[in-house]
């Protein structure tokens, strides 16, 4: 592919080049997968105002997230084995996020660690936390957070057990993969990725393995997670986190206003409209037709960001207009870092900047910040 033009370009070339358990980890959902795919389709169904002879001079995309100036509303959202769809993946897309001047966020399960990105990446990052039973653990990883200069910390609640995602199953996922026929096999229509892989020493989970009690390899991993993700979580847990933290504090995975109207209440600075792309329920309903319904319920308490199904910049400023003061994408810029290492990263949100910059300026607005339900054709939200 001479030159990606959109994510579905980049998505392409990343199924060409990353190892079929990894591209599959990212590219599918629970279950049926009906849910990870309304994420996508019901962005289709909201329908944008075309304006004309509006003056669509000196335009501006930059905005805020929980404060934070960003050049654009849209972050990284956290996702796990990054440094499994590239070498050094979290580092590259914590790198090409801080050149477009946009969040990145690690995740408690990235394969570049805490330190890793502050001593490769220089630039303030934010951090997902998953809560394990062991709280140790925990009081120690939101330390080393604070160590590493992390600014904003995103709590994720809808992971206390893992959905079922069948392709992981099938394909035996771990981190590196197991040398099985098959995956000999399939590694060796890689040659890019396995050189990355050689060159790098980060292999594993490096927020957990040498931190976490017990875990000293990888075998002993697998079993330990599901083990530790609390299912007993509750909301005395996200009041002591908050406590311990003292900073900017962001609850990810809020898809009822109920839930929503909790996360008010604790005091947090914003939740994320998330059902974890489609990873989770399935038969959830899809991030953007969730999202009107908790910004009516708490939209003037806090701050309301969102992720799920965002493919392109007219995806971003729908969002926009329903309520969410700010954006997540998680998919793609996975496939922008599986297709071309940190250049795809910044290739991606190139795309999704001039996307929604063009379609600003089509629907008559000049400022991201002006951007509300007006935008839309009335009846087609
Ligand atoms: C491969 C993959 C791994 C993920 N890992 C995490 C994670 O470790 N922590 C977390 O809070 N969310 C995780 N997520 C969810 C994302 O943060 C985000 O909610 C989701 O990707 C948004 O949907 P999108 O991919 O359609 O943009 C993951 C998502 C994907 C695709």
């Amino acid at each position: 592919m001479a030159q990606p033009l959109t994510i579905e370009d980049l998505r392409i070339l990343a199924k060409r080049r990353v190892p079929r358990m990894f591209y599959d980890y990212a590219d599918s959902g629970a279950w049926t997968e009906g849910t990870y795919r309304a994420n996508e389709t019901d962005f289709a169904g909201i329908k944008l105002r075309q304006r004309v002879a509006v003056d669509m001079t000196n335009r501006t995309l930059a905005s805020t997230m929980v404060g934070q100036p960003v050049a654009m509303p849209v972050a990284l959202a956290p996702t796990g084995l990054t440094g499994m769809q590239h070498a050094d993946g979290e580092i590259l897309a914590a790198r090409a996020a801080s050149k477009a001047g946009v969040p990145f966020t690690l995740s408690t399960m990235s394969i570049c660690s805490l330190e890793d990105i502050a001593n490769h990446v220089g630039k303030p990052f934010w951090f997902q936390l998953y809560v394990m039973k062991d709280r140790d653990f925990i009081a120690r990883l939101i330390q080393r957070a604070k160590a590493a200069g992390v600014t904003a910390l995103v709590l994720t609640l809808d992971l206390q057990i893992l959905g079922q995602r069948h392709k992981d199953i099938r394909n035996g996922l771990s981190a590196p993969p197991k040398p099985t026929i098959a995956n000999l096999i399939n590694l060796a229509t890689k040659p890019r990725w396995c050189l990355g892989m050689l060159d790098t020493p980060r292999r594993s989970f490096g927020n957990i393995v040498g931190h976490a009690k017990g875990v000293g390899d990888l075998s002993s991993l697998s079993s330990w997670t599901a083990e530790q993700f609390d299912p007993a979580l509750s909301w005395d847990d996200v009041k002591w986190i908050k406590d311990l933290w003292g900073g900017k504090l962001i609850l990810k995975g809020i898809l009822d206003p109920e839930d929503a109207e909790m996360a008010a209440k604790s005091g947090a600075d914003a939740l994320i409209v998330s059902n974890h792309g489609g990873r989770q329920l399935d038969g959830a309903l899809s991030s953007i037709a969730a999202l009107p319904a908790i910004v009516e319920q708490v939209g003037g308490r806090m701050e309301i960001l969102f992720d799920g199904g965002i493919r392109s910049g007219q995806d971003v400023i729908k969002a926009l207009a329903l309520g969410a003061h700010g954006t997540f994408i998680g998919r793609a810029f996975l496939y922008g870092l599986g297709a071309m290492g940190e250049e795809g990263v910044t290739r991606c949100l190139d795309i999704i900047r001039k996307e929604l910059d063009i379609t600003m300026a089509l629907c008559g607005l000049r400022d991201v910040r002006d951007v509300d339900g007006r935008i839309l054709v009335k009846g087609r939200a």
